[in-house]
């Protein structure tokens, strides 16, 4: 049974692929590794679509949206470093986490 749900869920988390951000940390105490949320108030970020979570990230480094948490955990992040994020969390398959 065990070995069950595990092939399951690695087959979920294999199959789109990208590298794991280096900036993840960054993320991962609100947001989740895997962008389902740790913290009521804050959105999940899994599944969601790429354009759109690049767009959001470049309007909060730019201030378009002023959301002090993410302004702070985005700082001066390139392009390039959003970009990678924006694709980690939108490879995520929306699911819930460590439930056997
Ligand atoms: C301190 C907690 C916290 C941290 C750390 C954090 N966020 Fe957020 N994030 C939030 C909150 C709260 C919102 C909702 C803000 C709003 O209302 O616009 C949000 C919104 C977002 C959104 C927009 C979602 C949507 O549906 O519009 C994205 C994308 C996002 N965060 C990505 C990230 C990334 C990538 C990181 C790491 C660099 C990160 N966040 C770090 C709290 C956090």
């Amino acid at each position: 049974m065990v070995a069950a749900s595990l092939a399951c869920g690695a087959a979920l988390a294999h199959a789109a692929g990208p590298a794991k951000p280096t900036r993840l940390g960054l993320c991962a105490a609100c947001h989740g590794e895997t962008g389902m949320a740790q913290v009521p108030g804050v959105p999940n970020l899994a599944g969601q679509k790429l354009d759109y979570l690049r767009d959001a990230l470049k309007q909060y480094r730019d201030g378009r949206r002023n959301v002090p948490q993410m302004r702070a955990a985005i700082g001066p992040m390139s392009d390039a470093d959003l970009d990678e994020l924006a694709r980690w969390f939108s490879a995520q398959a929306p699911s819930h986490q460590g439930n056997p």
